[in-house]
């Protein structure tokens, strides 16, 4: 891909998934060989602190990001995937993350809670489409789903989203030792050491087609 697409991970509820999900695409995308900037908006700073271990996967994370300089940073990559990791509250940085965004990818676990915060999130993208005269493309993910069971929650926040055409993905991210494992080693699924984490190929395959299905 040379053209430039802007996703921007938002979510209005803390520890919803959206630092695990920008570091994974990023993985996978860079994997598949394509050109991947992440933008670590998150006040902790998973990404730059990521950086620091030993990855060899060579994508780009910036850092410093505020919301003065967000849109600047945005407007200087050239090409490629732009994954911009936000805050979990609303704020003007994540509107206008979100206004320069090609999609909104808003990760929640399946609970009555995430699925509210979903809303103000789906209501922060309405207002921008409003100021901008755009459409802005968004899509619901369920992160951090038991990949063998699926909950009775679960199953209502999901039949509520497709009564109301909410577009949520068909993959799921499910619970997984690796994704945690990423953040805790500061290498990529790729990189994992079998040996001491369970289950990198199906964290592999899992990441794998949430990123394809999220960016076709
Ligand atoms: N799919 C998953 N499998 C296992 N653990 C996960 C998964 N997704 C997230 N976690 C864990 O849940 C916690 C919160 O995840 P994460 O930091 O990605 O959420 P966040 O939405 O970025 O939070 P914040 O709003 O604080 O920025 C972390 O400890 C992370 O390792
Ligand atoms: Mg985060």
């Amino acid at each position: 891909m040379s053209e430039k697409m802007v996703i921007a991970i938002a979510s209005a509820k803390g520890g919803a998934g959206k630092s695990t999900l920008a570091q994974i695409m990023a993985q996978v995308l860079t994997k598949h060989g394509q050109r991947v900037t992440i933008i670590d908006a998150d006040p902790n700073r998973p990404q730059v602190s990521w950086r620091a271990g030993r990855s060899a996967m060579a994508f780009s994370i910036i850092a410093d990001v505020t919301e003065n300089n967000v849109v600047r940073h945005v407007n200087a990559i050239d090409e490629g995937y732009v994954l911009i990791d936000l805050e979990g509250v609303g704020s003007r940085l994540v509107s206008r993350a979100i206004a320069k965004a090609d999609l909104v990818v808003i990760p929640i676990q399946p609970s009555g809670l995430d699925a509210n915060e979903a809303g103000k999130t789906i209501n922060l993208i309405l207002e921008e489409q409003e100021v901008l005269e755009r459409e802005i493309p968004f899509k619901v993910v369920l992160t951090r789903t038991n990949p063998a069971i699926r909950s009775k929650i679960e199953r209502k926040i999901t039949d509520e989203m497709t009564a109301i055409d909410l577009p949520l993905t068909a993959s799921q991210l499910n619970e997984r030792s690796a994704y945690k494992a990423v953040f805790v080693e500061k290498v990529s699924l790729y990189e994992l050491d079998p040996a001491q984490v369970n289950g990198i190929e199906k964290a592999i395959a899992n990441a794998e087609a949430m990123t394809a299905e999220i960016v076709n």
